[in-house]
């Protein structure tokens, strides 16, 4: 029978009535093939240092599989933690100065599990507006009174913090927006956290490997990672080219993680072969110190070019360049253009923009070089829609 028939058919009508809502206004999101080897370049995805395809890093994945199996079998509270788990923990704490660290299976789920765990019914969480959805989903869990301020903000979180309700507070951040790719403004946020006895959970998902010393991330640079109310969450998928996420802070911290934070008790554990290609990347950028250096390098070229040319670009903090677009539907015809011509772009809209402009997302890799950044820029210019120009 045809799912349209018989009984139950309506159920899900309403889905349909959706979809053409997001149709007709530019908001439709369609799955694209991917090849493992593609003559495109790549200005779309994570990969800032180059290193997903490393063979040290997904060499230590295949071996790291053939050894402990494709998957870790269940939570770590269950099943056991490996000793991969407990290495790539001790060396993400002593890389970014932190006293402990505990890894989980992404980013996603690193945030949800500190941000609830660390606040609650008794609670107040104050957070930048533009905020990562995973963050705004562990607020939404956490069941605290919740204030979203303006963006990059610290006099109103101040204000927040010094009107709220419940005597516990949380200020949660990201360190790099991925939007616009612009920085929090951290040391601000940690003085006002510290003036009126907040803690502060800064998202440095764009900022680890690719600020600060080394790439000790954007929380290490502004001086806070060693703090005792300051906690870091990081992801293992973007410029480590794996796949999972930490919590990085006191021990007393992540003590309470384990025992408290639902989407680390009540979830399979980060896969040994992520754990382990995590680890060789973690390697790979200590042996290798010059290559944050090199995104940089790349995204003020980017942004060099891109801003000569007319277009309303963000000057980048970190590896994210954003370049505006008129409208949803162009941006997707933008980079639709863009792959055409042999460059892959992302294509931000709502709701994944929280100030509602629609962006093409570019990603500075530290492997990029300089005649494919200009390639990127020329494609870019050549397929622009009306009005994407000043
Ligand atoms: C700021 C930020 N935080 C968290 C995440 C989630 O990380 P993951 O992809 O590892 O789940 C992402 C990215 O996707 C991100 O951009």
């Amino acid at each position: 029978m045809d799912a349209s028939e018989g009984a139950g058919a309506q159920v899900f009508d309403w889905l349909d009535a959706e979809a053409g809502r997001r149709a007709e206004t530019g908001l439709s999101r369609r799955l694209q093939p991917r090849s493992p080897v593609s003559p495109e370049l790549d200005l779309a995805g994570n990969d800032y240092l180059g290193l997903a395809r490393d063979k040290r890093v997904a060499g230590a994945a295949a071996a790291a599989a053939l050894r402990w199996g494709a998957g870790a079998t269940g939570s770590r509270l269950v099943t056991g933690s490996t000793e991969l788990h407990a290495e790539l923990e001790h060396e993400l704490a002593r890389f970014c100065g932190t006293q402990s660290a505990l890894v989980f299976s992404s980013g996603f789920t690193a945030n949800l599990g500190a941000v609830t765990a660390l606040s609650g019914q008794e609670s107040a969480i104050v957070t930048d507006r533009y905020i990562h959805a995973s963050l705004i989903e562990g607020c939404r869990l956490s069941r605290a009174d919740i204030a979203a301020v303006a963006h990059g903000d610290p006099a109103a979180v101040k204000h927040a913090l010094s009107t709220r309700r419940k005597s516990r507070a949380l200020v949660v951040t990201d360190s790099v927006f991925s939007v616009d790719g612009d920085l929090a403004p951290l040391a601000e946020l940690s003085a006002a956290c510290r003036a009126h006895g907040a803690a502060l959970l800064v998202d440095d998902a764009h900022g680890f490997g690719v600020l600060g010393e080394g790439g000790r991330g954007a929380v290490h640079a502004a001086g806070l990672s060693g703090e005792p109310d300051v906690v870091t969450t990081i992801t293992l998928s973007k410029s480590l080219g794996a796949q999972g996420g930490a919590v990085l802070g006191p021990r007393r911290v992540i003590r309470h993680l384990v025992d408290t934070a639902r989407s680390f008790i009540f979830d399979t554990g980060l896969a040994p072969s992520s754990a382990a290609a995590a680890l060789a990347a973690l390697g790979v950028l200590k042996a290798e110190p010059g290559l944050p250096g090199r995104v940089l390098d790349n995204a003020a070229r980017l942004y060099g070019q891109l801003s000569d040319a007319g277009f309303a670009v963000t000057e980048p903090q970190a590896a994210v360049v954003s370049v505006r677009a008129p409208s949803p539907e162009d941006a997707v015809a933008w980079a639709a253009r863009c792959a055409e011509q042999g460059v892959r772009v992302g294509c931000f809209r709502p709701p994944s923009v929280p100030d509602g402009v629609s962006r093409l997302r570019l990603t500075a890799r530290a492997d990029l070089t300089e005649s494919e950044v200009d390639t990127a820029v020329k494609v870019i210019s050549a397929t622009a829609p009306r009005g994407a120009t000043s």
